[in-house]
């Protein structure tokens, strides 16, 4: 198929809005910009138009998609119960980069859930991305817009390089403004779950919530056969195909373990300040002290450093946790397959 290209920054754009719209409306599915990463839409109550994101991607079936809205009233009609706290997280952070997970309502397909009871709902702030949802005129389900298991996409170009002729078309709406996903939060027990890092900070949402859980699997390998709260965490991750290893340490002690275990297509992933301090070659995710800096590169500084000419082994910087940096550390730790070596 032919992938079309659309350019949309808000609704002013409203020519294309509406073709896309149309696709959408029609079954097919679309890249759109989101402030978090590009995500792959389709309408998210049909489900044979669904079946074909998990068909692009490569997606496991059993991976739940999030259902993007415009506005707060639309998870009405999606959910069958909205817990007070969901207003008022929506309320400080929506439209925004928060994903809420709440016992979904029968009209969402099984597709869209994996299965599962429950269904995940989020605002997103870019303008395109809110004027095509509310001309398609449906609840939109988006995973991100890359293959399975490769880094999420970041610009138009990058989701080309991954699903150029699979795909109906892409809306170009820019770089992302935050560069990491979403943070999902659970608000189906007592105590709200925090099951994914992300745009939003654990801190930021304690301001709102009081308690919050951090789910073990932010941090953790989960076992194929554990049972995960976020089905998505159990899978392969944002991988560049190169092995890639975090190595905690000093920029000294970094550098000499580097030196003395580099090989021909070893290469660095390390902080903008630390571009000229190796022999190897080097590609940098952001300031060393900036981790919105380092969350808006991370994903591009992957697919740039795998493309690296005969790159088959990376050795990265241990980003910090605070923060955004839990979010930087969660997709580094995945791409990483969970090996750091501590020094
Ligand atoms: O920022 C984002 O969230 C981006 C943009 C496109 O909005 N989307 C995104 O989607 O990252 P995806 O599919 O790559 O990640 C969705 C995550 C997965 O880890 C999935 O397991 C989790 O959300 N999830 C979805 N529905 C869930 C549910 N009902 N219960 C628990 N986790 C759920
Ligand atoms: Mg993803």
């Amino acid at each position: 198929m032919q992938t079309r290209v659309f350019t949309i920054h808000s609704g002013a754009d409203a020519k294309a809005v509406r073709e896309v719209a149309d696709i959408l409306k029609n079954g097919g599915v679309v890249a759109i910009p989101t402030e978090t990463v590009y995500g792959l839409a389709a309408n998210a109550l049909d489900a044979a138009a669904v079946e074909k994101i998990f068909a692009a991607k490569g997606r496991p079936q059993d991976n739940p998609l999030i259902v993007h809205v415009a506005g707060f009233d639309d998870i009405r009609a999606l959910t069958s119960r909205v817990p007070a706290r969901a207003r008022e997280l929506s309320r400080r952070f929506w439209p925004g980069p928060l994903t809420m997970v709440l016992p979904k309502a029968n009209c969402i397909p099984d597709t869209v859930s994996g299965g599962l009871p429950t269904v995940a709902v989020r605002m997103p702030a870019h303008p395109a991305a809110l004027a095509v949802i509310q001309a398609a005129g449906v609840p939109l389900a988006a995973p991100s817009a890359n293959l399975s298991g490769g880094p999420s996409p970041t610009t138009a170009a990058h989701v080309l390089n991954d699903l150029d002729g699979l795909i109906d078309a892409v809306v170009d709406g820019g770089e992302c403004a935050v560069g990491v996903e979403s943070t999902v939060v659970s608000l189906l027990d007592e105590v709200p779950r925090l099951l994914r890092p992300g745009g939003i900070t654990p801190g930021q949402l304690r301001e709102v919530l009081g308690n919050l859980i951090i789910d073990p699997a932010v941090y953790a390998d989960i076992e194929r056969d554990q049972k995960p709260s976020s089905p998505g965490m159990k899978y392969k991750h944002y991988s560049p195909r190169a092995r890639l290893v975090i190595v905690k340490g000093s920029l000294d002690a970094f550098r000499e373990y580097v030196e003395t275990h580099e090989q021909p297509g070893s290469a660095v992933l390390c902080f903008e300040e630390e571009l000229d301090a190796f022999s190897v070659p080097c590609v940098s995710f952001g300031k060393r002290a900036d981790a919105a800096d380092q969350a808006r590169q991370l994903f591009d500084a992957l697919r740039r450093v795998d493309a690296l000419p005969g790159v088959n082994f990376i050795f990265a910087r241990h980003p910090e946790t605070e923060g955004m940096g839990l979010a930087v550390y969660n997709r580094l730790l995945r791409a990483a397959a969970f090996e750091v070596i501590t020094l």
